[in-house]
């Protein structure tokens, strides 16, 4: 079975797996941020090498207060019980996004965490916190603008490399596999521009109960598809 080297996740369906229950929808979130510890465990052990999740979107402080509060604090504690799980699985954190909006206190862990894990490399462990593609996009666009105002960059000498690299993926390579729990077949503004030729993968399956069986489901159809990139299957010529 060939391991895709990136696999995407959006994370959804907790509110609707709490609500099943008859519990708030951030207990919901407290499970499925549990899911996603043990997540990085089976995508390390099955060799996948980068990770990226999507775990709170521009669109998501739409929500009710206590909802957003609920997310932040289970941001917070997360930010800190995952300096153990990058020990534990040699991991290397990243954030994308825009952390600005987020309290000083939470940045400063954001920070902490990607200083921290940048020793490792057996796991690149991407999350997206206050990401929207959109917003990703405008805000490369801006940053681009400034340094051909600054005379660093010619606009004929702009490539699809120079625009991926002033993305918050810079450096990262592309997906290869984009799963969805929940049954939502949609992107939410997640990662656009490098998902343009990533395979997807939409499951029932809630994210709190997404697990390595469910994982390993994904990857096996990953493998039946056949991946062009615009050109044609290679014929056989035996
Ligand atoms: C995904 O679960 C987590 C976040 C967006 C923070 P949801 O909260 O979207 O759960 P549903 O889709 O309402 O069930
Ligand atoms: C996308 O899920 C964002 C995250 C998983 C963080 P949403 O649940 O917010 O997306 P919509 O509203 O169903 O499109
Ligand atoms: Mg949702």
């Amino acid at each position: 079975m060939v391991i895709p080297n990136h696999v995407a996740i959006i994370l959804d369906g907790n509110g609707r797996w709490a609500k099943k229950k008859g519990m708030p929808r951030t207990y919901g979130h407290i499970k499925g941020c549990d899911n996603l510890e043990k997540i990085c465990g089976v995508a390390k052990d099955l060799g996948v090498k980068y990770l990226t999740v999507y775990a709170f979107s521009t669109e998501n402080w739409k929500r009710s207060k206590e909802e957003v509060d609920g997310l932040m604090k289970l941001f917070r504690n997360y930010m800190k019980k995952c300096l153990k799980i990058s020990a534990e699985n040699k991991m290397r954190v990243r954030v994308i996004g825009d952390p600005t909006a987020f309290d000083e206190d939470l940045q400063q862990k954001i920070k902490e965490l990607e200083e921290y894990s940048r020793q490792f490399d057996e796991l690149h462990f991407q999350i997206a916190l206050n990401y929207g593609s959109r917003d990703e996009i405008r805000r490369a666009v801006t940053a681009l603008a400034e340094d051909v105002k600054r005379g660093e960059l010619e606009p004929e000498g702009i490539t699809e490399d120079t625009i991926s690299g002033y993305l918050d993926t810079r450096g990262l390579p592309d997906p290869d596999l984009l799963i969805r729990t929940s049954g939502e077949e949609r992107l939410s503004n997640f990662l656009m521009w490098q998902l343009a030729y990533t395979e997807f993968y939409f499951t029932d399956v809630e994210w709190p109960d997404f697990d390595k069986e469910n994982f390993v489901k994904a990857i096996e159809k990953y493998n039946q598809r056949d991946r062009r990139y615009g050109g044609v299957k290679e014929e056989s010529h035996v």
